[in-house]
Order: structure tokens, then C-alpha cells, then sequence
């Protein structure tokens, strides 16, 4: 049994649930009359309309995110129906900016395409011309979103491959790790060649990489999104990619997960992953025991060290 689990079966009266897909909304409103406490992840559809719908008290009083990313959860009503939502910062780190790096040499080294080449059996053996990518060695980085993960991405970035950084966040970042300039969206798209998207989804993030963003990158840039999907408006990252608008993107989160427009899948240049950012065991580990800690605090009555608002 994995430890948090272990963990949350001695604590509590647990009921797990069947299946690996994300709760629908009614599923969602069902498990806030239902249950004290729910452990939440991706997906889970805790809409204003399923708090509506679960009424004004329900039973839930807490939603413990396995995961940073909460915009599953409509905090406005959950708040108003006083249920608390915490999320697992700090343990998903390391591993999210691991796959923004993995993101951002695949594409510049065009390693996706030089993979499906071998396993096509068409590969004719090596040529001076062939698969010619991009260095990242020396080249402007630029990240939007200057939180935690921002900020791994930044050493990465700086330490591993001498980049120099430059960072678009909406308040003043004390400390950003590295030497880093902090630069407003429209001159950060302009000056970056690899553009990482690390911003938290909510309707103020909302398609902020949209068209005309992407009209402002150099051609040669490289777009990559390791927070969510509906922060990069697809349709206009599609076009982008196919007139050649930017060079490259490197994806691991998509507007409707796990649907990946057709159009998006046979585009050569992108890197497409299926939201692995933090899918390593320790992680995985580390995030469900973060978890049960806020559990344990709500029901010892102590403050929830990762309440997210
Ligand atoms: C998680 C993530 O695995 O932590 C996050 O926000 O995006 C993922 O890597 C996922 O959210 C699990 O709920």
C-alpha cells in the first residue's frame, strides 16, 4: 500500500475511490455531502455549480489537493461554503522544472523527431545536415511565473546551461535565485529564445500566451508549458507552430487533458507529454504525504500548513 495511504487509513475512516478517472461535477457535489474530507486531485470538477449544488454548509469542511495546481477548484465557492483547500507546494518542485528542461532540449534538439526517425526503421545513418536543432547553451531564457518552480527553472537554466534569465511575474520577486531580469510579458516574449510558461491557471492567467504574444517571439523561439494548458491559447499556439511563426514548442499540459487536438499531434515540431511533470514515485510519494498532513492538522483543529488562500 503506498505510504500516504497507510498513513491515511491509520488516521481515518477512508473510502477509496474506485477508478482512476477525475469525479464529474456531480460526483464532485456528492463527495462534499458525503465525506468530511476528500482528498482531491486533477481534474476533480469542484465547480461553483458542484458546491451550489452540494448546499451552503456541506459536510466536507476540507479539500486536500494532491498536487500544486488547484484550478479544478472554484476557491470562491469553497470559501463560501467554508471548505478549506490545501495544496502540496515545495514537494512538486524539482521535478516540474526537471520536465520543463526535458521539454526545452527536446525541442531544441529535435529529439522527439529523431526518436519516431530510429523507431520508423527509415533512419539512413547519420548526415551533417540532418535533424540540425537548436543550442540552449548561452541563450535568453525567459520565464513567466517566478514562483518555486520559476525559480528551479531559473538555476537550471543558469547554472546548467550558462542562460541568462529574464522573468515576467505579476508582483516584485525578492529573491529570483539568479542573476534575472525581471521584464513585462510583451519585451519578454520579444527578447526570450525559450520561453517557459510556469504561471498557476486562473482567469487572470487565462490564454495569456495568446496570438498576439506568440506574433511578438522571434522566429526561432521555443515555446514551453509545464503549468496548465489554458494558460497558452492552443489554437493560436497551432498556428504559430504551423507557419512557422516560432520554431518549436514543448508541451506537458493541454487545454482539454487528455485530449490533444489531431492538429497539435501531427505537427513535427512539438513536443507533446502527458503531464508528467511530477510523475516520479518520491514525488508522488512526497505530494500524498503533504497531503495527509493537512488532513491531520484539520483534524487535530491546528492551522493547515499549505492552505492555499
Ligand atoms: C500533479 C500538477 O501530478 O502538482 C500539480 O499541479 O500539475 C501535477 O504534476 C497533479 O496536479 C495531481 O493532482
Amino acid at each position: 500500500m503506498p505510504p500516504a495511504v497507510e498513513a491515511a487509513v491509520e488516521g481515518f475512516d477512508v473510502t477509496r475511490r474506485p477508478g482512476l478517472g477525475p469525479l464529474t461535477e456531480a460526483e464532485a457535489t456528492a463527495a462534499l455531502q458525503e465525506f468530511d474530507a476528500v482528498l482531491t486531485t486533477l481534474g476533480d470538477q469542484f465547480t461553483a455549480a458542484a458546491f451550489a449544488a452540494a448546499g451552503s454548509a456541506p459536510r466536507c469542511k476540507i479539500l486536500a489537493n494532491f498536487g500544486v495546481g488547484f484550478n479544478h477548484i472554484d476557491i470562491a465557492a469553497a470559501q463560501a461554503a467554508g471548505v478549506a483547500v490545501t495544496n502540496t507546494p515545495g514537494a512538486v518542485t524539482e521535478a516540474t522544472a526537471d520536465i520543463a528542461l526535458t521539454l526545452m532540449l527536446m525541442a531544441a534538439r529535435r529529439a522527439g523527431e529523431g526518436e519516431r526517425l530510429v523507431r520508423s526503421g527509415a533512419w539512413q545513418g547519420w548526415a551533417p545536415m540532418q535533424l540540425l536543432g537548436q543550442q540552449v547553451s548561452g541563450k535568453r531564457l525567459g520565464i513567466l511565473g517566478m514562483g518555486r518552480i520559476g525559480k528551479a527553472i531559473a538555476r537550471r537554466g543558469h547554472f546548467g546551461f550558462g542562460m541568462t534569465v529574464g522573468y515576467t511575474n505579476r508582483s516584485a520577486v525578492a529573491d529570483p535565485g539568479v542573476p534575472a531580469q525581471a521584464i513585462a510579458l510583451a519585451d519578454l516574449a520579444a527578447w526570450a529564445d525559450v520561453l517557459v510558461v510556469a504561471v498557476p491557471a486562473s482567469p487572470a492567467t487565462r490564454h495569456l500566451i495568446d496570438a498576439g504574444v506568440l506574433a511578438l517571439m522571434p522566429a526561432h523561439a521555443i515555446l514551453v508549458n509545464i503549468a496548465r494548458g489554458d494558460v497558452v491559447e492552443e489554437a493560436a499556439l497551432i498556428a504559430a507552430l504551423s507557419t512557422g511563426r516560432i520554431a518549436a514548442a514543448g508541451l506537458d499540459v493541454y487545454e482539454q487533458e487528455p485530449l490533444v487536438p489531431q492538429a497539435l499531434r501531427d505537427l513535427p515540431n512539438a513536443v507533446l507529454l502527458p503531464h508528467l511533470g511530477t510523475a516520479v514515485l518520491e514525488v508522488r510519494m512526497a505530494m500524498g504525504l503533504m497531503a495527509l498532513d493537512n488532513l491531520r492538522a484539520f483534524a487535530a483543529g491546528l492551522p493547515l500548513p499549505n492552505r492555499v488562500r
